[in-house]
Order: C-alpha cells, then sequence, then structure tokens
C-alpha cells in the first residue's frame, strides 16, 4: 500500500471486502455464500420461494418452478402485480414520503418524487392509457428521454398487464419501425424531443417518419420536454400534461399471471434483425429484486444510482425495476456524462450523497481521458459500492476506480449480465466476495455457471471456452418475441437443455470467472450490443454499395470500434465524400449509435470457396494489421494485400 490509501493494482490483485462492510452485509463470509448457492441450485424451490416471500402476491404460487427445457414457469399459478410491488407496496408500508427518484435534468432542472406522487403519477397515465383502450398484453412502444416519465410511462403499462416494449432515444425512425411492426404495437408514448449535450434530439419527428404507413398504433402520448417544435396529428397525438388532468390518480392494480408478459426489449444477435427478448412477471420481480439486495446490498437508507438508459436492459433492471422493488431512493440523471464538463457525475454524486454507483467501464475509460482534475473538485465520500456492467473491465480502469473514485474503500462489484438474463448472473457479493481486476467471480444464487468446450466437457482451469448456464434461473428470458424456434435456436441448441450466453469465458484455480468477449458477430461497443449483420445489411442497402463486412477493432475508450469494408458497385467511385455519406446512411437505417469509426474501400472481401466472408481475417488484420495462418483456402488471395493497403492508405 503507498501513501493517501492508494492502492497499487494489477490483474493478480486481490482485495479482500474491510470486516466494517462486511458486518453490515447480508452475505458476511464465502462459507455463507457456498451454502446459500448449494442450496439454490440443489432445493432451487426452498431457496426462492424463500427469496419470493420479501414480495406482495396477490394469491400464492403453486409451484416454484416448472421446467420443460427451453420453456420454464416460475411461481406456477401465482397472481401478482408488478407494478404494486415497485410502488403501492412501499406506500401501504408508511414509506409513501421516501423520494423514490430524485431526478436532475441536463440543463440543471430538479425533480424529486416520492413513493406516493409515483403511485399518482403511474395510476394516472394507466388510467390515460385505459382511456385509449390499451388493455393487458397490447404491446406499447415506449421512445423517451432520462425522465421520471420513461419510469412511469413503464409502471403504467405493467400495472394494466400490457407489453412494454423500450427503443433507445438514440435509435432512428427506421429501428423504430422494425420493432413497431415486430411487436404489433397498439400504442406509443414519446416526448417532444430529449436533450442531449445542449442540443435537442427531436423524438417526436423520428417517431412521426417511423409511424408513416403504420396501421396499429391507434393513440400516441407526447410529454412536452424540450419545446421544440412538431408536428401532432389528430386524433392521435395527445399530450401527456393534457390527458393526465383528464383521469384521476387512483387505479387498482390488478393481479395477473406469474407469467405474464411484461416487457419486450430487442438486441442484437449474430444474423437477422434484432430479437424481441421477452420478459415475464413473477421471476423477472423476484430475480431483480434479490440480486439488488445481495449484489447491491441496498438499504433503507442508500441512496442509490445507475448511470444507464431505461432503453436498455440495464435500465430495466436497475432503474426501474429492482431498486423501486427493493424500496430505496434512486438518482436519474438526463443527460450527458460530459455536459457542460466531465465533472457532471461527480458534482450529482456529492450533491445527493450517492452511496451505490454503478456505471459501465467505458464510462470510466472516458473519465480517466478526461482527466483527474474533474473528479478531485468533488467529495465522494458518501459512496460504499461500485458496480460496473457491459463488457470485461481492465484492471486499469479498475484500479482508478477503486482508488480514485471509491477512495480505496468501496468495494466494485463487475456485474456479467445480458438482456437475455434479466438480471445479473456473476457478480462478487460485496461483504464476502474477494474482487479482483477483471473478473466478475463468481455465479450468483441459482445461477449454474460453467465453461464447456465444444463437446460439451467442462474446461480445464484457465482454458477458455463457451459460457453456459446449465439450470433456469427466475429471470430468464421466456422466448424471442413471436419465434420460437429462434429462441431454441439461437439459445439452447449447443448444448441439450444448456443456454449458451455467446460468450467465451474462463476459469482461474480460485473459481473465479473471467468474460473473455462474445463469441459470435455481435460487436460491444461503448457497452453497446450491434450486430455486425445488421450494420452490412444497412450498407448493402445504400445503392453504391455492392457487399460489405464489418468487423469489431480493439478501442482504447469504446472497447471496441466498427471497421467497414465496403466493395462498390461497378462504376461507382471511391472518395471520402462517399464514406461519410455511408457513415450517415449507417446512421440513419440503425441509429447514431451504429455510426462505422473507419469504412474501408476493398476492390473484394475475403470469402471461402463456398462464399462465407472470413470476418476473422479482417478482424485480425484491423487488429494487428496483418494476417497469420493459412490463407490458401481463400477464394482470392490476393484481396488481402489489396484490403491491407486500403487500411495503411
Ligand atoms: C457483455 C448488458 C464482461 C457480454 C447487461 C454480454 C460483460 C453482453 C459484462 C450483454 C461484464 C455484460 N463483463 N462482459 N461484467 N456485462 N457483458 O445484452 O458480452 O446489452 O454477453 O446486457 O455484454 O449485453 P447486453
Amino acid at each position: 500500500m503507498s501513501t493517501n490509501n492508494t492502492l497499487v493494482i494489477d490483474e493478480n490483485t486481490v482485495i479482500h471486502p474491510s470486516k466494517e462492510f462486511s458486518a453490515k452485509a447480508r452475505v458476511s463470509s464465502m462459507e455463507q455464500y457456498e451454502s446459500m448457492h448449494k442450496q439454490s441450485i440443489e432445493d432451487p424451490d426452498t431457496f426462492w420461494a424463500n427469496e419470493a416471500s420479501d414480495l406482495k402476491w396477490q394469491k400464492k404460487w403453486d409451484k416454484v418452478l416448472d421446467w420443460k427445457a427451453p420453456y420454464a414457469e416460475w411461481f406456477q399459478g401465482a397472481k401478482l402485480n408488478v407494478c404494486e410491488n415497485a410502488v403501492d407496496r412501499h406506500v401501504e408500508a408508511g414509506r409513501g414520503n421516501k423520494a423514490a427518484i430524485i431526478w436532475e435534468g441536463e440543463p440543471g432542472d430538479k425533480r424529486t418524487v416520492t413513493y406516493q406522487q409515483l403511485q399518482h403519477e403511474v395510476c394516472r397515465m394507466a388510467n390515460v392509457l385505459i382511456a385509449k383502450g390499451v388493455k393487458s398484453e397490447d404491446r406499447v412502444l415506449i421512445y423517451m428521454p432520462m425522465v421520471p416519465e420513461a419510469t412511469i410511462a413503464m409502471l403504467a403499462c405493467a400495472r394494466l398487464g400490457a407489453v412494454h416494449s423500450i427503443v433507445f432515444g438514440g435509435f432512428s425512425s427506421e429501428s423504430i419501425k422494425d420493432r413497431l411492426e415486430d411487436s404489433k404495437a397498439v400504442a406509443v408514448i414519446t416526448s417532444d424531443g430529449s436533450w442531449r449535450r445542449a442540443g435537442v434530439v427531436p423524438l417526436k419527428d423520428n417517431m412521426d417518419e417511423a409511424l408513416q404507413n403504420n396501421d396499429t398504433v391507434k393513440s400516441v402520448i407526447v410529454l412536452k420536454r424540450c419545446e421544440n417544435q412538431i408536428n401532432m396529428t389528430e386524433g392521435r397525438d395527445f399530450w401527456w400534461h393534457e390527458e393526465t388532468a383528464k383521469v384521476t390518480a387512483t387505479h387498482k392494480p390488478e393481479g395477473f399471471s406469474s407469467e405474464h408478459p411484461l416487457f419486450i426489449l430487442y438486441t442484437s444477435g449474430s444474423t437477422g434483425k434484432p430479437k424481441g427478448i421477452l420478459h415475464t412477471s413473477g421471476g423477472y420481480m423476484v430475480g431483480t429484486y434479490t440480486t439488488c439486495k445481495y449484489i447491491f446490498d441496498m438499504k433503507e437508507d442508500d441512496v442509490y444510482w445507475c448511470t444507464a438508459d431505461v432503453g436498455w436492459i440495464t435500465g430495466h433492471s436497475y432503474i426501474t425495476y429492482g431498486p423501486l422493488f427493493a424500496g430505496v431512493t434512486q438518482v436519474m440523471y438526463e443527460g450527458g456524462p460530459n455536459f457542460p464538463d466531465w465533472g457532471r457525475f461527480w458534482s450529482i454524486i456529492e450533491e445527493y450523497g450517492v452511496t451505490i454507483f454503478y456505471t459501465a467501464p467505458t464510462a470510466i475509460r472516458a473519465f480517466i481521458k478526461a482527466g483527474d482534475e474533474f473528479v478531485d473538485k468533488y467529495d465522494l465520500s458518501s459512496l460504499r459500492l461500485l458496480g460496473t456492467v457491459g463488457e470485461p473491465i481492465n484492471p486499469a480502469a479498475w484500479e482508478w476506480y477503486y482508488n480514485k473514485i471509491g477512495g480505496g474503500r468501496c468495494p466494485i462489484v463487475d456485474t456479467w449480465w445480458q438482456t437475455e438474463t434479466g438480471a445479473a448472473m456473476i457478480s462478487p457479493l460485496p461483504g464476502c466476495t474477494p474482487i479482483k481486476p477483471g473478473t466478475a467471480t463468481r455465479p450468483f444464487f441459482g445461477v449454474d455457471a460453467a465453461i464447456l468446450d465444444e463437446d460439451g466437457k467442462e474446461c480445464e482451469v484457465d482454458q477458455p471456452g463457451r459460457l453456459v448456464i446449465r439450470k433456469p434461473w427466475p429471470s430468464m428470458l421466456r422466448s424471442v418475441y413471436g419465434d420460437k424456434q429462434r429462441y431454441e435456436d439461437t439459445y439452447w441448441s449447443d448444448y441439450d437443455g444448456i443456454y449458451t450466453a455467446g460468450d467465451g469465458a474462463r476459469k482461474d484455480k480460485d473459481g473465479n470467472i473471467y468474460i473473455i468477449g462474445r463469441l459470435d458477430d455481435v460487436l460491444n461497443v461503448s457497452g453497446h450490443r450491434l450486430g455486425t449483420a445488421e450494420i452490412e445489411s444497412a450498407l448493402v442497402a445504400h445503392n453504391s454499395v455492392a457487399e460489405a463486412a464489418v468487423v469489431g477493432k480493439p478501442h482504447e475508450i469504446k472497447g471496441q470500434a466498427v471497421v467497414c469494408f465496403v466493395t462498390l458497385k461497378t462504376g461507382i467511385t471511391e472518395t471520402d465524400e462517399l464514406k461519410v455519406e455511408l457513415r450517415n446512411h449507417v446512421g440513419k437505417v440503425i441509429g447514431a449509435i451504429a455510426k462505422p469509426d473507419a469504412i474501408h474501400f476493398a476492390p473484394g472481401l475475403p470469402k471461402t470457396r463456398s462464399g462465407k466472408i472470413m470476418r476473422r481475417l479482417l478482424k485480425e488484420l484491423v487488429a494487428t494489421g496483418k494476417v497469420t495462418g493459412n490463407i490458401t483456402t481463400l477464394e482470392d488471395s490476393t484481396v488481402i494485400a489489396a484490403i491491407q493497403k486500403s487500411i495503411t492508405g
């Protein structure tokens, strides 16, 4: 240990929780963790029944788990209302005046929403949706900024048994259109615009474009946020503030079956269009709640802040649902981390006394690059626990997070999970697990994680293989919306009755699991999942492009950068203007987050004789500048030299 409590950290450093932290934690020794984990795997019914009893069930279940691989039913026979558990339960327990959401807008406006106020707002929105004819199981598409109304909209849907499907505000109208078509949404909740680094993202305009020729959406509720000029279509579009003023603030939460659909969230896969991941009610509630309780150690006095957007799964499970099930006070922030400067997050932590902070490695790397002076101005002593999610965290970023943000005092929970898993799956428990940079450590309760080779044999210590989950868990996805076959093929076809995550991983001699990264053609750019197939299909949809291949290149801040190789149609000239046009074209088709970092023109793409593009070679080429190994199986091996030239210029 050096001076100022700054611990020098590398990938071999092991940090044990302090006695003080452990003493107050729910799980305070590894023996306790091991025995609870053992019970959760060997006798899941008893384990989960016990956890579920913290929550409110209008009718108790007959059976905890019914598993007919790959289909699970959790808390079979039970009736519950998810929204009642997130909101009403706390009001009934006399905590109505407790702040549920402390919100800060990007321009600096502030608002606190208590549990009581949240209940009223949610009831109003539920009544508005009823007035617009929305019924149980109807799909409602939500496209909103990070404002309390986003959470209110989600909870209002849940209250009615309507299925929300959120589209992240950075996605384009074409992406919304695809999701509207796939989900056949009957209503939309959006806003005029969204603040982003002092500019307005025209959410309603994007929505209008997406709604052209749509015949399923009957009503659009529009929140006034940025006061930008928008068009309101008579009979279809309604202002949030006008509609909510017409209805009452009371609504009785009906009990729905435990497997009632709760939401669809689209995510990228290796092929085709994004998949609608379907989550249901009871199991998802128990899974997100339990992880908040044990991994985030949420307690009555905590002020918790997760910097994700509600458009991603992290925002669903660890902003809207889990923390509200746990009844904590949480901070919600609307804008970018560097507005007006890179100190914004730290000023928020100081101002509201945040105790638990959850962010992504890509953000941490950006903060490191921006410089310590933005952190040093603020008092971060309220923090007691830190978390990360989205991608592996490199030791340098871990060290900075631990020392600079956590003051060498806060455990870091590196949580591995996915849109599909619904809740965190592999993570330290802060009061007991020895933590180490770069590893998400141990499986959470009920998670039977393993690393298998291609034949299904468990890998040896440190041998990389495929990360799988061998038993069902409460918050698991139930299907791909409208496409059971895709669900079975994508997740359950590698090994019989076993879930394949799509990530490579290895386990060290102490049982710590290290996530290596995606094994499929999915990129992880700033913690966001993008399918190479989606970007390729956007590129070939441009009339100049004959063929395209997209790969990820290691990137200092983003983790991976999007690099495209494009073969133009005969007669089209390779110009820098065209590169800019193609870049914007991808932004228009998918959304700004998918805009390529580099586009290279290539006379041809490396293909096998059967015509398959060998992305592996391109990946190696962009990472190292060369290709090792045999390329004689290529249909035309001269393309490699030509591509090499196009990269080096
Ligand atoms: C990656 C985000 C390493 C992984 C919750 C996974 C991680 C994908 C971690 C899911 C972590 C997530 N360490 N890698 N702690 N957390 N990932 O669906 O590749 O947006 O498969 O869910 O992110 O991304 P998704």
